[in-house]
């Protein structure tokens, strides 16, 4: 008996973890649509593991109607979605409130919320009818506060909250939902994150074994891959250089 190739489509594979993820899915056998805005990246990614397994899907999560005209446009082979992993979503300057700009905190609610709940919404009635599976990919930032994470960290704790509720909604369907939660990944996040300075991404990084994206994309290949009737609610992963700040205490009468 022949067993059918499933699909995955994932957003933001055109870096980091979303592209990791596509190389993996790939390589063990799914077919990916791999979405994002560089077109030119998706086309390099379908070239190099072959038309067969990746459709390039290019759009602006944002776009409502780029959404809607992209789930429409897809191949036929491509057509029958068992996963979606919402993983496109960025931070922008870490400038505390209330010096953060507007525009960034709207941009950060247009790509990780708004953008994640449109693409869920349009492909929801077809992962319901096969069982499918929703990834999400939340933050260590939902859990934990911390100076200047203002509207991303509260971005993040919605994607977590929405994953469970949408599980919650779900019930008896045998539709699984998982929420990841990653702390520092070494990606092109902090790139975006500081505006293309090259100098303060590095910073970040240097000599802190952050997480690799290819350790990402194993653990969602991994949940991916659980029996049918297993469900990881949610799943926190950090460097193991990464841990926890306390409290802190502002001192004296303007405090
Ligand atoms: N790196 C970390 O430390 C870390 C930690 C916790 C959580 N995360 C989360 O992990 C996810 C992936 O980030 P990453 O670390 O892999 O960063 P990345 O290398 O910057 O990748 C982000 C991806 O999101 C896509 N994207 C951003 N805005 C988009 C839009 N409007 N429409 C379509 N795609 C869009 C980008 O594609 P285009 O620019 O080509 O559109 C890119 O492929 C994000 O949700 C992020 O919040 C990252």
């Amino acid at each position: 008996m022949s067993v059918r190739t499933r699909t995955a489509l994932i957003t933001g594979a055109t870096a980091g973890i979303g592209e990791a993820a596509a190389r993996k899915f790939v390589g063990a056998g799914w077919r990916v649509i791999a979405a994002g805005r560089r077109a030119d990246r998706l086309e390099a990614l379908a070239d190099s593991l072959g038309r067969d397994s990746v459709h390039p899907l290019s759009l602006d999560i944002r776009d409502a109607n780029q959404i809607a005209k992209g789930v429409a446009s897809l191949p036929a082979q491509f057509r029958d979605i068992d996963l979606l992993i919402n993983n496109a979503g960025l931070a922008l300057p870490d400038a505390p409130s209330p010096a953060a700009e507007l525009d960034q905190w709207k941009t950060m609610i247009d790509t990780n919320i708004t953008g994640l709940v449109s693409l869920t919404h349009a492909l929801l009635p077809g992962l319901i009818a096969r069982r499918g599976a929703i990834i999400n990919i939340s933050s260590a930032a939902a859990n934990y506060p911390y100076a200047a994470g203002h509207v991303y960290g509260g971005t993040k704790a919605f994607v977590r909250q929405f994953s469970l509720c949408l599980r919650s909604d779900l019930h008896g369907k045998g539709v699984r939902v998982t929420s990841i939660e990653p702390g520092l990944v070494e990606t092109e996040f902090m790139l975006v994150r500081y505006l293309q300075d090259e100098n303060a991404a590095d910073a970040v990084y240097r000599h802190a074994s952050a997480l690799k994206p290819e350790d990402l994309a194993d653990t969602l290949h991994w949940v991916a891959e659980q029996p049918p009737h297993v469900n990881i609610n949610s799943l926190e992963i950090m460097p193991t250089s990464q841990s926890f700040a306390g409290f802190r205490i502002a001192r004296g009468e303007d405090a």
